[in-house]
């Protein structure tokens, strides 16, 4: 007899609480059935019930979105398992580390699948990022805002994994954190006040562990809680990912749908399967790095910053650092936020790279960048130095306004010559900008991670 006949009165205990909990399955004949209907039911809470076909192919998303949303379901599991023997005060901190690792059973493990794991959750969400710009999916009046949620959501994952950095409580930690908090001391006027509030004092110490383990795990996780959800609600309304598309395609043909189940998630767990088994493999073969206890007395030589932020620290060489730590990262973030409300005279939602024009134009900013980065490093570590050249004049202007002055009439230069040798649309200069840009920093990063030696001279400076 059909469930969906029986009254309630006529159901045993085991069937009346079962059924309370899902009440779809009262409706459905077999016990397969039953879980399949709650199942979708579920799943379809937060997903469309029929998805673009054209969206479903690996190569528009890459997978990396949904990596992302893994990778931080893992970072939550494990470091929740690591609140319960971590101990965030300076003289247990290591301590609790090297227990931890030691006698907890599989401690080690899941130290190492939440520092990995916050490592690979940074290149996914930036080459996430690489994708959803290079395939026009941010400038639609639809994507905009959720671009500029992306943004947040990839600040908090830098803060996190920045914040996390400090935690294990070594010298690798201790004294990357100095150096990265010691750059907030050049914001001028609240510079002084921003440092001694985020260190919770004038140097690192037990207050500055406590806020990084409050932030770490409260604030952020909060976060990334809110603007999660907020993040894939703004896809929804945008009707679904951007539909892939070629040059000359109409954009209004949306091709056929298909049934997001099991299609898209048949794919997405797929994509999540194969990132956990890579990621747990990984962690059983490579520890996370611990190295001695933070010794506030002897600094290592070079002192390095996270990798992350060794684009930043290379800036720091050539820059003043008002202009490194403030000026110039604070322009490009400025940059980022309004990019997709530029105006934009192509219709190119979901061409990679613009056009055919842009893709060559976007090699030929990357090859620009890439050459010039490294002449610049070169020039500014072995010829330039105008802080000498000049020595009547504040460094804040020999070393800061003038070299940042070249840099943007060179940008400038650059944007009116790549629009008039080759006639590009505004779309394709402006993507030509972001490759300049995007391979500069590469460059700076790359550099500052293996090219620095001790006394953060040129040279090989490994890692
Ligand atoms: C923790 C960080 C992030 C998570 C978990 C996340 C997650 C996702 C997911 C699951 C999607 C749909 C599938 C996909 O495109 O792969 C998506 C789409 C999107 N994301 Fe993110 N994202 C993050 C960061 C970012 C960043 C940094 C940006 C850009 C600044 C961004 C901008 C967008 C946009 C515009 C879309 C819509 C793309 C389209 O319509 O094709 N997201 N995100
Ligand atoms: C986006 C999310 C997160 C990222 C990117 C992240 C990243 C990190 C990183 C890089 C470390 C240093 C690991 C090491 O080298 O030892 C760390 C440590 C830690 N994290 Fe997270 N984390 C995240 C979320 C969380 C959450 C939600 C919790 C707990 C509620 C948590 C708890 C901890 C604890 C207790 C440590 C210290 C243990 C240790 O250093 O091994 N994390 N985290």
């Amino acid at each position: 007899m059909p469930l969906s006949n029986v009254t309630s009165d006529r159901l045993n205990f085991y069937q009346r609480i079962r059924y309370s909990i899902f009440p779809g399955t009262r409706h459905s004949r077999t016990d397969r059935d039953h879980y399949r209907q709650f199942f979708n039911g579920l799943l379809l809470h937060f997903r469309p019930r029929t998805v673009p076909q054209r969206t479903l192919g690996f190569t528009l998303t890459w997978g990396l979105g949904g990596m992302a949303v893994v990778l931080v379901g893992i970072l939550f599991l494990s470091g929740l398992m690591l609140k319960f023997s971590y101990q965030p005060v300076p003289d247990r901190a290591y301590e609790s580390i090297v227990r931890l690792q030691n006698t907890v059973y599989f401690g080690q493990l899941i130290r190492n699948i939440h520092h990995w794991s916050g490592n690979a959750l940074l290149v996914i969400v930036f080459l996430h990022f690489l994708r959803v710009f290079f395939s026009g999916a941010f400038h639609t009046a639809t994507r905009q805002f959720n671009w500029v949620l992306g943004l947040a959501m990839f600040l908090l994952v830098l803060a996190s994994n920045f914040t996390g950095y400090l935690l294990p409580w070594d010298q690798l930690a201790f004294w990357a954190v100095t150096i990265c908090t010691g750059m907030l001391e050049y914001i001028p006027g609240i510079g002084g006040g921003l440092q001694r509030l985020v260190r919770g004092g004038a140097d690192i110490g037990p207050a500055t562990l406590s806020i990084f383990f409050a932030i770490h795990t409260a604030i952020i996780p909060a976060g990334l809680l809110i603007l999660m959800p907020f993040h894939f609600w703004r896809v929804r309304k945008a009707r679904g990912l951007v539909i892939p598309r070629i040059p000359g395609d109409d954009p209004q043909d949306r091709g056929e749908s298909a049934a997001a189940i099991p299609n898209l998630i048949v794919r997405e767990l797929a994509v999540a399967s194969v990132l956990i088994a890579s990621i747990l493999i990984f962690s059983i073969l490579f520890n996370a790095p611990l190295e001695a206890k933070a010794n506030p007395g002897l600094s290592p030589n070079p002192t390095k910053a996270p990798w992350y932020f060794a684009g930043l620290q290379e800036l720091l060489l050539h820059f003043h650092p008002l202009f490194a730590v403030l000026v110039i990262p604070g322009v490009i973030l400025g940059l980022l936020l309004f990019l997709p409300y530029l105006r934009y005279d192509a219709d190119s939602a979901g061409i990679w790279f613009v056009s055919h024009q842009g893709r060559k134009t976007a090699v030929i900013a990357a090859v620009s960048a890439a050459v010039l980065t490294c002449l610049g490093i070169l020039a500014n570590e072995y010829i330039l130095d105008f802080a000498a050249w000049l020595p009547a004049v504040p460094t804040v202007i020999s070393n800061g306004l003038l070299p940042a002055a070249l840099v943007l009439a060179g940008i400038i230069g650059f944007y009116r010559w790549i629009k008039k040798r080759y006639s590009t649309t505004n779309n394709e200069a402006i993507q030509a900008v972001f490759v300049l840009l995007l391979t500069a920093f590469v460059v700076l990063t790359a550099v500052g991670i293996w090219f620095r030696g001790a006394g953060m001279t040129l040279g090989w400076g490994g890692w």
